[in-house]
């Protein structure tokens, strides 16, 4: 005989465990099944130990998705600000960072216990460190077949998230079963991800590892200004991570670097006024040093003063600065990627409820849906906004 639920949900991560306690508090016995020991692992990563919960400024325009549209009713019926309604009713204190990204004052623990909390009041069953081996269409619904045993219910919610970060168990579950119940899946690929450059250009700007500066990196019209850091490997840092997200094989990075600053005309000011100053030393009071040592080697003017450089000397190591042009020749991979941009095609979903349309009972929520936030709490805002919407309905 088979346990039977109202509804399971697998995955006990960000959407999953909304989704638990909206159905739940509807009356729904719900069911949450999960591979792993504990639940909210990558919330307990997130936002370096502080989880990123959330951005007041989310709207469909942070998001990536075939269907720009797709995102825009969840993401009305459930808000940032519902979200901080949540957290303020468990005392959890939070900050803005920046960019109108809020954290936790605490720790990112503390919206893993808030979600207990909220799934133990509606009388959410958690079962972890379950292996699920099947699934199938049953006449009540669909059946899961578990290393414990069967369980029927007749709404499934697949939340089992991305492929990033393989080593804390994500999986290409959710795929595999939309595929199975013949749903089209969006080619998926790494997204907030550093880039990595090739041996050539690494040998090159080898000795700038650990260098960040404030820059605009720009892929196509893609554009994010923050902070651009040089690794080991290539590319890193928020601004890198936000265009990566847009990045394909073969295409230019462009790096502006301090874009508010005219750097020409600031070293022409100073060759009138200190025109005995190298240009190393110069630049060193506008870029980090070992920048500014980089660009005046590039552009063979190490070791000049001021004053021996031309108008358009002068132009091209400013442009060669603010027009600093990479290639980068691939991405960390999900090893290192914050999300899995693709996923399951959102033609094959209703908007409003995350309900697969051909396939009666069965939803798809978060990070396996092809909707992919930029980086600065808006997957997150996504996770929950989706599990909202599915736990309305199932
Ligand atoms: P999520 O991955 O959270 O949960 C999926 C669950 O399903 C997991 O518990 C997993 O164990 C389970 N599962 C997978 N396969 C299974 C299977 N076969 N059987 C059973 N269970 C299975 N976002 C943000 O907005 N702000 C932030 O600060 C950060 N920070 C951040 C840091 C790092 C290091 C990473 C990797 C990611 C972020 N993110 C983020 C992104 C964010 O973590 C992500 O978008 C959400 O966790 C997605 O939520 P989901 O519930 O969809 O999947």
């Amino acid at each position: 005989m088979a346990e039977k639920h109202d509804v399971v949900i697998i995955g006990a991560g960000a959407a999953g465990m909304m989704c638990a306690i909206e159905a739940g508090k509807r009356g729904r016995r719900v069911l949450v099944l999960d591979h792993a020991k504990a639940p909210g692992e990558k919330i307990r990563i997130s936002g370096g130990g502080r989880c990123n919960f959330t951005n007041i400024h989310a709207g469909p325009k942070n998001f990536l998705s075939e269907n720009p549209h797709f995102s825009k009713s969840a993401l009305a019926r459930y808000r940032p600000q519902d979200f901080v309604a949540l957290v303020e009713r468990h005392g959890i204190t939070w900050h803005e960072k920046t960019l109108g990204q809020l954290f936790c004052d605490h720790s990112a623990k503390d919206i893993i216990r808030m979600l207990l909390a909220e799934m133990q009041e509606a009388s959410v069953v958690l079962r972890l460190a379950t292996a699920i081996s099947a699934i199938e269409k049953a006449a009540s619904g669909f059946r899961v077949t578990t290393d414990d045993g069967p369980i029927e219910a007749a709404s499934l919610v697949v939340a089992s998230g991305g492929k990033s970060i393989p080593k804390m168990g994500a999986t290409g579950f959710a795929y595999r079963v939309a595929e199975q119940f013949g749903l089209a899946i969006v080619e998926t690929r790494p997204a907030l991800v550093p880039l990595t450059l090739d041996p050539v250009q690494l040998e090159k700007i080898g000795e700038l590892a650990g260098v960040a500066a404030d820059a605009e990196a720009r892929c196509g019209k893609a554009a994010f200004r923050e902070a651009v850091l040089l690794t080991h490997r290539g590319l890193s840092g928020p601004a890198i991570l936000q265009v990566s997200s847009y990045w394909r094989e073969g295409a230019e990075i462009v790096l502006r670097v301090m874009p508010d600053i005219d750097i020409g005309s600031i070293l022409k000011g100073m060759r009138r006024t200190n025109g005995r100053q190298a240009a190393h030393t110069a630049l060193a009071d506008i870029l980090p040093r070992r920048l500014a040592q980089f660009f005046t080697e590039e552009a063979k003017l190490a070791g000049r003063m001021l004053a021996d450089l031309s108008d358009k000397a002068i132009d091209a190591l400013s442009a060669s600065i603010q027009n600093w042009t990479l290639k980068p020749a691939g991405s960390e991979g999900y090893r290192t990627a914050e999300v899995t941009l693709g996923g399951v095609d959102t033609r094959a979903l209703d908007s409003r409820t995350m309900q697969a349309r051909e396939v009666p009972g069965l939803y798809f929520i978060g990070e396996c849906v092809d909707v992919t936030g930029w980086l600065g709490g808006y997957n997150f805002q996504w996770a929950w906004a989706s599990g909202f919407a599915a736990g309305q309905e199932v």
